[in-house]
């Protein structure tokens, strides 16, 4: 499976109505069903929710795949999250659900079709999210590489403006997400018009690559990591104060064409071709995207390492199963020197480094992708906050 894992931009809008200090932002899938209840969510560990995704496919305003079902799943979820006082934001947009976004930000009444579409909304919280502006997607997103980034600077001002004529001054949020390797230059609309920026620090390495590599490193000599994340933003004009960290509660797993038992967690691997993940990893083809090849992902969620027999504890492999800790990155990986698979993923020593480099270096907090993916005794999630 192809994924562009270019230093593309990835930026999703956020509307929040208050705005809290060391946040705590998890993604919830809309799309897990009777697999996760929002009931599971430990609401008060989290300060936001990001229901995820209204996708845009087509013209300027987002759609739910499924209405009915996310009215009844969005209604419980805003319900359990304000027992706790945690907030519920709705995300557009997504690896496969950005289209038609650079079309609409291109264009200034388009722009404010879509700005009305979230001022309709907003009474039920709500998030936009724009992911790779100038880049490409899924593979069949409209790109725009000279005139996005400006677009959607344009679009944030516009939003901030209209969010403040309709509610409060102030008193909703925008936030956006963005890549890893920054907004691709410089972000100064972008970094005034926004509340914060959820940096998107995983996802790094995968299938896609000819070596193995760390999914989500905190520092990498030669590759796009947790600390490069924050030095890129800040120079493009974000405040640290204004950037969140991600964190991956679930591994990548791939093929090595090695034995890597002697510890060296970069080899060559079997490229765009993972074995299956854990239970739950299926063949995908994106209905709205030809052009993405799609197939299974070899995603391991945390919990189910734990509870599908790779892992005995969070912090010990079972056998055949073995554990490396890899240094510079900050992050476990495991191997299986019969089949040669190759597992990096994040675990309670990982989450915790990136944790401690997040308060160090004066960030607004962290963000998880995803709520569900964690295990039963929420050990990533006690780790982060
Ligand atoms: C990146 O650095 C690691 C060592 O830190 C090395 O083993 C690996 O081969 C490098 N990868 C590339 C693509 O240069």
């Amino acid at each position: 499976m192809i994924f562009i894992k270019s230093l593309g931009l990835l930026l999703c809008l956020i509307f929040a109505l208050v705005k809290g200090d060391n946040v705590v932002v998890g993604y919830f899938p809309n799309w897990l069903g009777d697999r996760f209840q929002a009931s599971s969510i430990d609401f008060a560990k989290y300060t936001h929710i990001n229901y995820a995704f209204a996708i845009m496919t087509k013209g300027n305003t987002p759609e739910w795949t499924d209405q009915s079902s996310t009215d009844s799943q969005l209604a419980e979820l805003v319900s359990a999250a304000h027992k706790s006082s945690a907030k519920v934001l709705i995300s557009v947009g997504g690896w496969s659900g950005s289209i038609s976004f650079s079309t609409m930000a291109s264009d200034a009444s388009s722009r404010k079709e879509f700005i009305k579409w979230n001022i309709d909304q907003i009474k039920q919280y709500e998030t936009d999210d724009w992911e790779y502006p100038g880049r490409q997607g899924a593979g069949c997103n409209v790109v725009d590489a000279g005139s996005d980034v400006a677009n959607f600077g344009t679009l944030l001002k516009e939003l901030r403006s209209e969010l403040d004529q309709e509610f409060d001054k102030g008193s909703k949020e925008i936030t956006i997400a963005g890549h890893v390797g920054g907004p691709g230059g410089s972000s100064n609309d972008i970094g005034d018009s926004v509340t914060r920026v959820n940096m998107m620090t995983y996802d790094i390495n995968g299938a896609w690559n000819p070596q193995t590599g760390p999914n989500a490193p905190l520092k990498s000599s030669n590759g796009s990591s947790f600390v490069s994340a924050i030095e890129e933003w800040t120079k493009s004009g974000v405040p640290a104060s204004k950037l969140v960290g991600g964190l991956a509660f679930y591994g990548r797993s791939t093929t090595a064409k090695e034995d890597m038992s002697d510890g060296s967690m970069y080899q060559d691997q079997v490229q765009n071709d993972p074995p299956k993940g854990d239970s739950y990893d299926a063949t995908y083809q994106d209905p709205y995207c030809a052009q993405d090849p799609g197939g299974l992902s070899g995603i391991w969620r945390f919990g189910n390492m734990l509870s599908e027999g790779l892992l005995d504890t969070p912090l010990t492999a079972k056998v055949p199963w073995v554990r490396y800790w890899d240094d510079e990155s900050s992050t476990p990986w495991l191997f299986n020197a019969k089949t040669k698979v190759f597992i990096s993923y994040d675990d309670p020593k990982s989450i915790a480094a990136k944790v401690s480099e997040a308060k160090s270096s004066g960030l607004a907090g962290v963000m998880i992708w995803s709520v569900d993916e964690d295990s039963s005794n929420n050990d990533l999630l006690n780790a982060a906050t």
